[in-house]
């Protein structure tokens, strides 16, 4: 759901925005680079949901080169788990820049407890991301 209000968003600013589960997704296309929001929730303890574990498994063990993929990151997740609070979307965020890749802008941390719909926060968010984050990263490349 996420997802797909940031795709609207995104392609009300004109770009094309494919969304791919993360089960669907074919890890060795980020070795083309390109530009990804990831958009992960926390389950378990501090750890990405069922459908992600692979690509983040497949990407620990490959270790690609990411520095031709630039990102942002949106992270879901409940403050009552204070110590693993958005810690999925945390874990791409770190991987991610391990590998090399260039991180536009703050990630956006969202609290299920605040009392907002994370489709709305991610929507206004990725305006922002896109107009300030992405351009000046991508201006500055
Ligand atoms: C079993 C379970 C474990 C969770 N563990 C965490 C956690 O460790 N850290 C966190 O920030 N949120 C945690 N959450 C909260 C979810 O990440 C949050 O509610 C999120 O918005 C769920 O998104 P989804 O419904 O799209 O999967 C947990 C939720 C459940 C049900």
């Amino acid at each position: 759901m996420v997802a797909q209000e940031v795709q609207i968003a995104v392609e009300d600013a004109g770009h094309e925005a494919p969304i791919v589960m993360m089960e669907a997704f074919n890890a060795d296309s980020l070795r083309e680079g390109g530009i990804y929001l990831i958009c992960s929730s926390t389950y378990g303890n501090g750890d990405v949901p069922d459908n992600a574990q692979a690509l983040l498994q497949r990407l620990k063990d490959e270790r690609p080169d990411l520095s031709n993929v630039t990102y942002g990151v949106i992270a879901l997740g409940d403050m009552t788990y204070k110590a693993t609070f958005c810690q999925g979307g945390m874990l791409f965020d770190s991987l991610f820049g391990e590998l090399g890749a260039s991180r536009a802008g703050p990630p956006l941390l969202h609290d299920a407890n605040s009392g907002t719909l994370p489709e709305d926060v991610a929507c206004e968010w990725a305006k922002t991301w896109l107009r300030q984050d992405l351009a000046t990263m991508l201006e500055a490349a």
